[in-house]
């Protein structure tokens, strides 16, 4: 994401219980010991400015949503837009701002999450630094086992590369995650009917955006 200024909350907002950092963490995370319940948990990597976090939260009191995002300054704007949807009366989402990579291996429970989201990670173009995609072999393999069956993954990306790359990698590393589903664009009226900003601005330019989803078989 291109590093501009973006909006951070006033310095006396308080984001207590839509905000932490890994030094707040528990050992383990799930929605237990983020949440204080057992409702099923989804968690979005790479949440940018947090649109997908504030409108499923609102839109699904039942179930949890805990973002990870590594810019920090980001994290905290998704947090004020949580707070702002009004996530906190429903108390099923939380930000991180943190690297999701070290918390996929050892940190989530395997079999555990309702779904896993990714949408529109940062593509690293060139062919030397593909080795920092965020959907990489390793990610793919603790992305199936955090999955409970019939658990979701969603990826979406405006490039073709990392979209054939991925689904390749899923074939071959991770089967259990069974075949891929396209997703339909949705089509959209206002702010909310976009996924997240990426798409919004994927849209606006009219760039074609590459959608699948796996669920869980094995
Ligand atoms: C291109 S932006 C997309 C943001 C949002 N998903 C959207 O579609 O609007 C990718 C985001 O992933 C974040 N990110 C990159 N690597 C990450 C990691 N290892 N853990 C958590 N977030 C990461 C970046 O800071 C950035 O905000």
């Amino acid at each position: 994401m291109p590093r501009h200024t973006i909006r951070q909350p006033k310095s006396d907002t308080d984001l207590s219980g839509l905000y932490c950092e890994k030094e707040d963490l528990p050992e383990t995370i799930s929605s237990e010991s983020l949440f204080g319940n057992d409702r099923p948990l989804e968690i979005e990597i790479g949440s940018g400015k947090g649109l997908f976090l504030a409108a499923e939260s609102i839109a699904n009191p039942d179930r949890n949503f805990f973002g990870i995002e590594i810019i920090d300054k980001y994290a905290k704007h998704s947090a004020a837009r949580l707070l702002r949807a009004g996530s906190r009366d429903h108390g099923n989402a939380r930000m991180l701002a943190g690297n999701a990579e070290p918390l996929f291996e050892s940190r989530i429970p395997e079999q555990s999450l309702e779904a896993v989201h990714v949408y529109f990670p940062d593509p690293w173009w060139k062919k030397k630094h593909r080795k920092r995609r965020v959907v990489n072999e390793k990610s793919i393999v603790n992305y199936a086992k955090s999955l409970r069956i019939g658990g979701r993954l969603h990826f979406w990306t405006d490039v073709l590369d990392y979209f054939e790359d991925t689904v390749e990698m899923i074939a071959v590393l991770a089967p259990g995650l069974g075949v891929p589903v396209p997703e339909e664009e949705i089509e959209a009226e206002h702010d909310l009917d976009y996924r997240t900003h990426f798409e919004r601005r994927s849209r606006k330019y009219r760039i074609p955006v590459y959608r699948v989803r796996y669920e869980k078989r094995s």
